[in-house]
């Protein structure tokens, strides 16, 4: 990914070959680094750690295998779903549609949508939206597969992907959201994302989501808490990471993974407890943390809807729902809207 040749807006274009490229921000905007966030977030009387962090090589390794865990319902159900509306997709879109998806997939869901694409198109095109740079060899890995796909990957934040997205030309879209990423923002965050989809859609471009739906206590905590500990580890993760990275000296030993489902606030809470009173450092961010016993460091939080509520909330942001589809147990849920003109 070295010869630059073109610039695009604020991006500039890497042209691998004549089937890949991809596109990076010209300048590095000014984000608050790792230990800065860990600064904040955890100096304070309620501590987090920011979920976006639990993926770096391990993290990721740890939430691929999670994807088949046993418990882990939300992968093989969305999958399952996606089979069921391939040929209902073809319906609703053409030749002249690309595939964009937020994050980036070699995965099965990825594919089967890509199937869908291919059959109607003599060229396939596919914009993976990742801020990681694992999309390079997520990107080069599809093309493997599939002899007419053209990917045209854009290493930057959903946010700057999407306006990166708005600019480029006037070809239809259909942008993914699959795997209720969406569960992992906070409702405020979640509402001003879509949005941010939205207004980048033009008329006739379409969206799919993929959202968890409520369901039993017990099959969503045994999800979040599976029985080979995988789910805990990937948790516990996030310590080694700021061990690692920031200089820190977390005992892994003395924390607990803990996720119980909040029936009110419809979502699944992940935590690090502290098993003991204990003192941490974290040099690179000059911190000395004091945890007391039982004290809980938050993680990550996984809303989980009812259908109407998913329905509301897309309608609210202003989108037409074209269809949803469901698994026999009403588990999970993938709707297809478009925008409202
Ligand atoms: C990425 N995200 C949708 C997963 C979820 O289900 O909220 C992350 C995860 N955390 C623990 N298990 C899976």
């Amino acid at each position: 990914m070295s010869n630059t040749i073109q610039k695009n807006l604020d991006h500039k274009k890497y042209v691998v070959s004549s089937k890949l490229q991809y596109f990076k921000p010209h300048a590095t905007k000014i984000e608050k680094t790792f230990a800065e966030e860990i600064s904040s977030s955890l100096n304070q009387d309620f501590k987090f750690i920011n979920p976006k962090f639990f993926y770096d090589k391990k993290g990721s390794d740890l939430f691929e295998k999670i994807c088949s865990l046993p418990e882990y319902y939300p992968t093989r159900t969305e999958i399952s779903i996606l089979r069921k509306l391939q040929p209902k997709l073809s319906s609703y879109i053409d030749e002249n549609f690309r595939l964009v998806e937020l994050g980036s997939g070699t995965s099965v869901k990825t594919r089967l949508i890509l199937d869908v694409l291919a059959k109607l198109q003599d060229t396939t095109e596919y914009f993976p939206i990742d801020i990681s740079e694992i999309l390079t060899e997520s990107s080069e890995e599809l093309l493997k597969n599939y002899d007419d796909l053209h990917v045209t990957g854009i290493i930057d934040t959903y946010e700057g992907g999407l306006e990166f997205l708005k600019h480029f030309d006037n070809k239809k879209n259909l942008i993914i959201f699959l795997g209720s990423s969406f569960g992992n923002f906070s409702p405020n965050d979640g509402f001003k994302f879509l949005k941010k989809i939205n207004s980048t859609m033009k008329p006739g471009d379409l969206f799919l989501i993929g959202l968890d739906l409520v369901k039993d206590k017990q099959i969503l905590e045994s999800a979040y808490d599976d029985s080979q500990g995988v789910t805990a580890e990937f948790n516990l993760n996030i310590l080694s990471r700021i061990n690692d990275e920031l200089d820190a000296d977390f005992n892994l030993q003395n924390f607990l993974h803990h996720a119980i489902y909040n029936k009110e606030k419809q979502r699944i809470e992940m935590y690090l407890k502290s098993l003991v009173n204990q003192s941490v450092v974290i040099s690179k961010s000059n911190l000395s943390l004091n945890l007391e016993k039982n004290e809980l460091i938050h993680t990550e939080h996984s809303h989980k809807y009812k259908l109407s509520q998913i329905h509301e909330l897309l309608d609210n942001v202003g989108f037409e729902i074209k269809h949803t589809w469901l698994d026999d147990n009403k588990h999970f849920s993938v709707t297809l809207v478009s925008k409202c003109v």
